[in-house]
């Protein structure tokens, strides 16, 4: 469920109308419903109300800094990946005993920052890393909370860019290794092992994996208790799907997604951590876009919108389906016909659609591609020169614009001839 609506046949966001947003911010624009965010978390977070827990938020899914806040604000912690990231979390205003710093390549220079500025763990992926993170933390003469990605081996059923828990997949340390890790941890300076930390993919819409791994995850955990390691924490990653089209079943909600986890993990007496990202924001954003042309090919019909590519890549990137309607509500029973939905991007690549069923459309039309509010500004680029799309956050009646379209000058500001040229 989310808060973009036909009201009085024009698709409104929240309480304001797509119309007004785009004769104030210009497309394409990336609108998100602050109810739908909160709706979101809040359904993970009384998902797992049976037990401690946090909902550390996947920041790299949308991490425009009012969202931040938003989810902050309401008790969220946050997953992070990068110090970017970390400084993001932090200008919300979110306290580094609610951020967890999760990725597989951290650098001395990132750990060393969020050791600095306060951090609730360290998610550790490799042993070179750990070796790393223990003579920084030693120097620094504090002590780290951390836990050892483990990969668990299990096939996620996804699309195989965003599938991470097999053994053929670059993250975290094989399970079978573990007890080693941890033993070595155990032995080395400034580390403190808290937990076990696990996350096998993205876009799941099957629970049954997220089963097969917390309960490797488990069965983990009581055997580093019984080596010795006070495991008082489990962080099981994010990946739960959303649905992408209207007409498909949907998947597992959070209330199932939790009933798992607790028949899985829940009488270990552990605090839970989950990292979800793309079910908190996904439905929670889409990127308004008008059409440049209509414009007739062989055999096919192109609708040319003003949003590419480098807006929304995640059609290109991974054949991703976004649904794509009309911001004018079309009558009822009308007569659909086929378009592949493109942008003005240089590359054939640049194609949101093929052949997808629309209502009459025309230059000038607004539309509203779905689901766009996970990995979607955030991938965004200015591939063509073509300014970052700016971000516009809705909350009932009230709208503002949290990320503003850079103008031609900012845009080459950062740029500089060498004055040897
Ligand atoms: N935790 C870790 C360690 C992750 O790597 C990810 C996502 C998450 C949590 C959040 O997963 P989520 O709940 O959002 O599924 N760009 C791709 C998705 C990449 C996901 C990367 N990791 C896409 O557009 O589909």
């Amino acid at each position: 469920m989310d808060h973009f609506l036909y009201r009085d046949g024009v698709l409104h966001a929240e309480d304001v109308s797509l119309p007004a947003i785009a004769a104030a911010v210009g497309t394409p624009a990336y609108v998100y419903s602050a109810a739908t965010l909160l709706r979101h978390y809040r359904l993970f977070d009384d998902a797992l109300a049976w037990g401690p827990h946090l909902v550390c938020y996947a920041v790299k899914a949308a991490s425009n800094v009012a969202i931040l806040k938003l989810l902050g604000d309401a008790g969220a912690g946050m997953d992070v990946v990068s110090e970017g990231e970390y400084r993001r979390a932090r200008a919300a205003g979110v306290p580094g005993e609610r951020i967890v710093f999760s990725g597989i390549g951290k650098t001395e220079g990132e750990m060393r920052h969020v050791l600095e500025n306060g951090v609730r763990q360290i998610n550790l992926e490799s042993e070179p890393e750990m070796r790393a993170l223990s003579r920084i933390a030693a120097t620094m003469g504090v002590e780290v909370p951390v836990t050892v990605r483990v990969n668990p081996d299990v096939d996620a059923r996804t699309h195989e860019k965003i599938a991470t828990g097999k053994a053929e997949n670059k993250f975290g340390i094989p399970i079978a290794r573990a007890r080693d890790v941890y033993a070595e941890i155990a032995a080395l300076p400034g580390l403190r092992a808290v937990g076990v930390d696990v996350h096998i993919g993205s876009q799941l819409t099957d629970l049954d994996p997220f089963r097969q791994a917390y309960r490797k995850v488990a069965d983990l955990t009581r055997a580093l208790r019984d080596d010795g390691h006070a495991i008082e924490r489990l962080d099981l990653g994010g990946g739960l799907g959303i649905p992408y089209e209207r007409s498909n079943l949907a998947p597992p909600v959070p209330a199932e997604y939790g009933e798992v986890i607790r028949q899985e993990v829940g009488d270990l007496g552990c605090e839970i951590e989950i990292e979800p990202g793309r079910l908190i924001a996904g439905n929670a954003g889409i990127l308004l876009s008008r059409v440049i042309y209509l414009k007739h090919g062989e055999g096919r019909d192109f609708l040319i919108v003003d949003a590419a590519m480098n807006d929304l890549i995640r059609p290109a990137m991974y054949g991703a389906h976004h649904d794509i309607v009309p911001v004018a509500e079309p009558p009822a029973g009308v007569d659909l016909s086929p378009a592949d939905v493109v942008g003005p991007v240089c590359e054939s690549g640049d194609t949101f659609a093929k052949a997808r069923p629309l209502p009459p459309l025309d230059g000038g039309d607004l539309i509203a591609f779905r689901g766009a509010g996970a990995y979607a500004a955030v991938m965004a680029s200015e591939y063509n020169s073509r300014p970052l799309v700016p971000e516009v956050l809705v909350q009932g009646d009230e709208w503002s614009v949290i990320r503003r379209r850079p103008t031609w000058d900012e845009m080459l500001e950062r740029e500089s001839i060498p004055d040897w040229l």
